[in-house]
């Protein structure tokens, strides 16, 4: 069985998705949701199903990116995770960090990449005039929103989208994405999953 622990910034939507896949056959299980506001409301929703929980407030380490990793490393690696899972982590994690889990850290990006790298990306879609929007969930790797990619989704970019629009209707098809390839890759088959 494998053990997950989740991070999260916010509300953690995409996180409850992963927590309530995970049962039954499943071959994995939730160890820990950890976040870097510990005001996230994900929290609560996490500890409202007896998942561990941790935060580590990244504004107690301004400008002290390494000292932040290494508080939240504690927790993290008291958990044993097999794999972690960024949910809606909205903070850059440095090479070191993610070198440590190298091949067992998943990302889900709001964006069809490699396009729209980085944030705002419902915006620069509907600038842009794409058709098509849409949600990613990779291999993160040193390099930002760049690591082999596991799973997409597509949207339709609708006349007089907003971004708040095309983000509502790009989360609720990440919430399928994301555990149908937890799933997968829990069960070690890392071939990419087109919804
Ligand atoms: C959403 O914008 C989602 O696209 C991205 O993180 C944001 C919040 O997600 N992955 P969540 O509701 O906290 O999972």
């Amino acid at each position: 069985m494998k053990r997950v622990a989740i991070l999260i910034s916010g509300g953690g939507s995409n996180m409850l998705r992963l927590v309530e896949d995970m049962i039954g056959d499943h071959p994995a299980r939730p160890v820990l949701v950890a976040s870097n506001d510990p005001h996230a409301a994900g929290l609560e929703k996490a500890e409202a199903r007896g998942i561990a929980t941790a935060a580590v407030d990244h504004r107690d380490f301004p400008r002290d990116r390494a000292g932040f990793e290494a508080a939240l490393l504690r927790p993290l690696l008291a958990a044993k995770p097999d794999i972690i899972c960024l949910a809606g982590f909205m903070r850059i994690l440095t090479p070191e960090f993610v070198s440590r889990f190298s091949g067992r850290m998943l990302n889900i990006h709001p964006s069809l990449l490699p396009k729209y790298q980085g944030l705002d990306t419902h915006a620069r879609a509907i600038a842009a005039g794409d058709a098509e929007a849409g949600a990613t969930v990779h291999e993160v790797t040193p390099e930002l929103d760049s690591g082999p990619i596991l799973g997409q989704v597509r949207v339709p970019v609708l006349p007089g989208d907003t971004p708040q629009a095309l983000a509502a209707r790009v989360l609720e098809q990440e919430h399928r994405l994301y555990p149908a390839v937890l799933r997968r890759f829990a069960a070690g088959d890392r071939t990419p999953l087109m919804l």
